[in-house]
């Protein structure tokens, strides 16, 4: 069966884009067709400046939100990445693989650096290495298909790269990992300056649809996106992105196709209605159940515990032999293979030497 992994950070409150471009995809589809994991990949968020007290709410509450738009822990594992500590373990081995050439030239790793220095702030270690530890997400689980947003294209062909050099170097350990993209909403864009991403952690506000906006908020939103100058509606990335961004997420949202689903707009002002409805209308029972998952901690809880302890289960043999092919001693107590090793094996510390 396909094994199917992905994640999200929790750096800030889950947005319109990450629930188009990957969340909606894992649990319509994935779940259903695939082995898969989705995980809350709090050490990513510690890359940048961060309060403690909000990584701990915001992982909470992307987890009740995976559950929210219908991830169901009966046909997939949903964990949080600190809680299995083979994430950390592998992703050393594959630092020992990967170049620091290979990271500096990660798009998202040169935008976050200039931000934060533009800032005034310093850049953490860790911001360089992340897609190292992205990679050993992928790879500790065997993982065939990655299904992300079209800005993480360039973080799992990294993984490839490392997964396909780990295995010439050191025999075969890793599956070779791909991509997996949406139809439709690969990269939402922002609503207010719509050549950016629509993403969590920037600061603009009015540009940006959380999944827990009120409908009166959305549609605000919505209506005040900045359109192009023109007022035919035509699909065109390039020269109109604001009315092609509503085009998309209309379509998104309520089926069709970008491109013809401008013939029947004459205004601007009618797409922006049909896209908050739709928008409303697609978040609509993600809120009701984060809505009732919220007066219930303990089920949330109870699904994060199951999945780490699964998780470990699936990740850790992966990892262990990555250990081994690498050229690392086994721990003495673990057993190995042939007579000798029976008779090692359970004996006092130190009886060996
Ligand atoms: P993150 O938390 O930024 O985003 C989670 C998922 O949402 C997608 N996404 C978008 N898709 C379309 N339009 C947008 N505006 C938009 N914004 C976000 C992202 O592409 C992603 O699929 N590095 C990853 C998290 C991660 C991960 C992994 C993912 C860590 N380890 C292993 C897959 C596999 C990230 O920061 O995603």
């Amino acid at each position: 069966m396909t094994r199917v992994f992905s994640g999200v950070k929790p750096t800030g409150h889950l947005t319109l884009g990450n629930y188009l471009g990957a969340m909606r995809q894992w649990a319509g589809v994935d779940q259903h067709r695939a082995d898969a994991l989705f995980c809350i990949v709090d050490l990513h968020a510690l890359t940048v400046e961060h309060d403690p007290a909000r990584v701990r709410r915001l992982s909470r509450q992307a987890a009740t939100l995976l559950l929210a738009s219908e991830l169901d822990p009966e046909l997939c594992t949903v964990f949080v990445q600190s809680h299995v500590d083979e994430h950390a373990r592998l992703s050393y081995l594959l630092e020992c693989v990967a170049t620091d050439g290979e990271m500096r030239r990660m798009i998202q790793y040169k935008e976050k650096a200039a931000r934060e220095r533009g800032r005034g702030g310093s850049v953490r270690l860790s911001l360089l290495t992340y897609p190292v530890l992205m990679a050993a997400d992928i790879l500790a689980y065997g993982t065939d298909e990655v299904p992300v947003g079209d800005d993480q294209a360039q973080h799992v062909e990294l993984a490839r790269d490392l997964a396909v050099r780990f295995n010439q170097r050191y025999g075969h350990t890793f599956v070779v990992p791909r991509a997996t993209l949406p139809p439709v909403s690969a990269r939402v864009m922002n609503l207010q300056e719509p050549t950016s991403k629509m993403g969590k952690s920037d600061d603009s506000g009015p540009g940006i649809v959380y999944l827990l906006d009120e409908p009166e908020v959305v549609r605000k939103k919505v209506m005040r996106a900045v359109t192009d100058s023109g007022t035919e509606v035509v699909y065109d990335r390039e020269s109109r992105p604001g009315v092609a961004n509503l085009l998309e997420i209309l379509a998104a949202c309520s089926g069709g196709d970008p491109e013809r689903l401008c013939d029947g707009y004459a205004s601007y002002g009618a797409l922006k209605k049909d896209v908050a409805q739709a928008v409303v209308e697609a978040l609509r029972p993600v809120q009701a159940r984060h809505r009732e998952l919220c007066a219930d901690p303990a089920y949330v809880e109870g699904v994060l515990r199951d999945g780490a302890e699964k998780a470990r289960g699936m990740a850790r043999p992966t990892v262990d032999a990555a250990y081994r092919a690498i050229g690392l001693l086994p721990p003495v107590s673990e057993p190995e293979s042939g007579p000798a090793a029976g008779a090692g094996s359970g004996a006092a510390p130190g009886a060996a030497r």
